[in-house]
C-alpha cells in the first residue's frame, strides 16, 4: 500500500475515541501500520468515563479494512511497567516504531484550594508523566533506526491558564518543556519532537466534560473572551475545531515535509491565543 507513511509504524496513545482515533485512522489511511493504545478501565477521580475495549477493537478492525496492520494494546500510560510492556509488544509485532503520538489525556475542574492531591496526581500522571514514559521507552528503538517522530498533544492550556484547571494547565505547559528538551536530546539521531496545541475540539469527551461541569465553558469564555477569531464560536456546544483539523497537523509533522521542524509547539486554535 502506498501513501506518505507506507512502511512506517505509528503508535497513538488514547486512541479508542476522539482525536486519538482520528490520528490513528489518518496514519492508516496513508499506509502506516498502527499500534492503538487506550486505558480501557475507569480511572478513580476522573469525571468522565474512559475509552472502552470494544471501541479500541472496532478501531483496529476499521484500520485493517484499509489494508494495513493494527495492534490494539490496553495499557495505562501513567504506569511505567505497562508502558514498557506495550512498547516491547509493539516492537516484537511490527519490528519498529517510527512515530509516537502522545495523545492520551484527562482533565477535571477545581480551584487549587479545592483540588485534592489525588486529582492533581491523576492529571499530571496521565498527561505529563505518560508522555515522558512513552518517549522514554520508545526513543531507544528510534535511536537504533536513526529515525523518529514524537508528537506531544498539548493544548492552548499549554500557553495560557484557565482558572479551575491548574493541574491540566501545568501538565500541558510541562509537555511543551518536555518537547523542547527531548528535541535537543534526540536531534543527533534524526528524531524530531514537536507539540501540537489544539483549542477546543468538539470531541465526545469535550461534551462530556461540558456536562460534568455545567456553565464552565461559558464562565471561561466570559473571563477570556471568545475562543476563536472566526465567527460562530459563541455556541459553546459546538466548538469550531474538528478532530481532523488537528490530525492534519499531526500527520504533517510526522511527514518528510517537516523533517527539520523540531522543538516547536504548533497552535491550532482559530486564533484564540493571538489575543
Ligand atoms: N477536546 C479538546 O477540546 C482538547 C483541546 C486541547 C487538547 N486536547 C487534548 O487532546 C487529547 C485528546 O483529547 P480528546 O478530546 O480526544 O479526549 P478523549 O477523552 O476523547 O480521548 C482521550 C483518550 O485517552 C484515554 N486515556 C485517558 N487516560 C489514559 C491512560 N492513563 N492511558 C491510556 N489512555 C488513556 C481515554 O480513555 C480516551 O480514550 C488529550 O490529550 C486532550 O487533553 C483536547
Amino acid at each position: 500500500m502506498g501513501g506518505r507513511f507506507a512502511g512506517k509504524v505509528a503508535l497513538v496513545t488514547g486512541a479508542a475515541r476522539g482525536m486519538g482515533r482520528s490520528h490513528a485512522l489518518g496514519f492508516a489511511r496513508e499506509g502506516a501500520d498502527v499500534v492503538i493504545n487506550d486505558v480501557c478501565r475507569e480511572i478513580p477521580s476522573a469525571p468522565i468515563p474512559m475509552g472502552r475495549r470494544d471501541e479500541l477493537e472496532n478501531l483496529a478492525d476499521e484500520i485493517r479494512q484499509m489494508g494495513v496492520r493494527a495492534l490494539p494494546i490496553i495499557a495505562d500510560v501513567s504506569k511505567g511497567s505497562e508502558v514498557k510492556d506495550m512498547v516491547e509488544k509493539a516492537v516484537n509485532t511490527f519490528g519498529r516504531i517510527d512515530i509516537l503520538v502522545n495523545n492520551a489525556g484527562i482533565a477535571s475542574v477545581a480551584k487549587v484550594v479545592d483540588m485534592s492531591e489525588e486529582m492533581w496526581d491523576m492529571v499530571i500522571n496521565v498527561n505529563l508523566k505518560g508522555a515522558f514514559l512513552c518517549s522514554k521507552y520508545v526513543a531507544p528503538f528510534m535511536i537504533k533506526n536513526r529515525y523518529g517522530r514524537i508528537i506531544n498533544i498539548s493544548s492552548t492550556e499549554g500557553l495560557v491558564g484557565t482558572p479551575g484547571m491548574a493541574h491540566y494547565v501545568a501538565s500541558k505547559h510541562g509537555l511543551i518543556g518536555l518537547t523542547k528538551v527531548l528535541a535537543q536530546e534526540l536531534a543527533p539521531y534524526w528524531i524530531t519532537v514537536n507539540a501540537v496545541c489544539p483549542g477546543d475540539v468538539g470531541t465526545a469527551a469535550f461534551h462530556m466534560y461540558s456536562k460534568a461541569y455545567p456553565g464552565f465553558a461559558e464562565e471561561i469564555s466570559r473571563l477570556q473572551g471568545a475562543y476563536s477569531l472566526f465567527p460562530g464560536y459563541e455556541d459553546f456546544e459546538k466548538p469550531l475545531l474538528e478532530p481532523q483539523d488537528i490530525t492534519n497537523v499531526v500527520l504533517w509533522l510526522a511527514s518528510d515535509e517537516a523533517r527539520y521542524i523540531t522543538g516547536t509547539a504548533i497552535v491550532v486554535d482559530g486564533g484564540f491565543t493571538s489575543k
